[in-house]
């Protein structure tokens, strides 16, 4: 509890007011990722793995990015921060224990962005659903891995449609997926898609 209390306090000043809601599921999954650790190994050690398999199999490497990558603790950042000039991570929280990480590694040219990559206003809007959109921007982009996102997605538009939205717009929620999937198949460079399937 008390740790929890201090990684909140520490994320607070360091995260952009838009963003500050969110610290709280960040909180929540770390402290969950600490009681789970030794359930969720085996699938951490299986992404990380993947991914690294990747990298190693990609002759260009100039700019990473990384979708959802919350703790960091399954894509392996300190060899992509190796093997790229620059490495982008995209959450809507970066917890403070995980700049500490970054900072105590040293690790330069990673730069941290929030962002909500669900696409959940414009699809409340009407609007044309691209929530990936923004990564035709970045330069030299060669590879990008959605860490663990995808579910989370529908699990966060449904928990906001719930809580605030109208009723009647559960079909968004396919949509936001769709979305996603799309936007990944769509980019001009290698993508990794790390998702679980199922839910128990
Ligand atoms: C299951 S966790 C993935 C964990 C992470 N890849 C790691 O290595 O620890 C899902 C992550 O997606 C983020 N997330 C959920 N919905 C999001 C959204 N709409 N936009 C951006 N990130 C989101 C969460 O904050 C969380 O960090």
């Amino acid at each position: 509890m008390i740790s929890e209390a201090l990684q909140y306090a520490a994320t607070y000043p360091a995260t952009e007011a838009g963003f500050r809601p969110f610290i709280r599921s960040s909180v929540s999954l770390w402290s969950r990722a600490n009681r789970c650790s030794r359930e969720w190994a085996e699938h951490e050690a299986n992404c990380l793995a993947f991914v690294a398999d990747m990298l190693g199999r990609m002759k260009r490497r100039r700019t990473a990015v990384v979708l959802g990558s919350g703790l960091l603790r399954d894509v392996p950042v300190e060899e992509m921060a190796k093997a790229f000039d620059t490495v982008v991570l995209v959450d809507l929280v970066h917890l403070a224990s995980v700049r500490f990480r970054l900072k105590a590694k040293r690790l330069r040219d990673v730069r941290l962005i929030s962002r909500d990559l669900s696409g959940f206003d414009a699809a409340l809007a009407g609007h044309e659903v691209e929530p990936l959109a923004f990564l035709r921007q970045v330069p030299y982009l060669n590879l990008v891995v959605s860490a663990n996102l995808l579910s989370q997605v529908g699990v966060g538009a449904e928990r906001r449609l719930k809580q605030d939205g109208p009723t009647g717009k559960a079909d968004i929620l396919p949509q936001l997926i769709r979305a996603h999937l799309n936007g990944l198949a769509a980019l001009p460079c290698s993508t990794v898609l790390l998702t679980d399937t199922g839910f128990r």
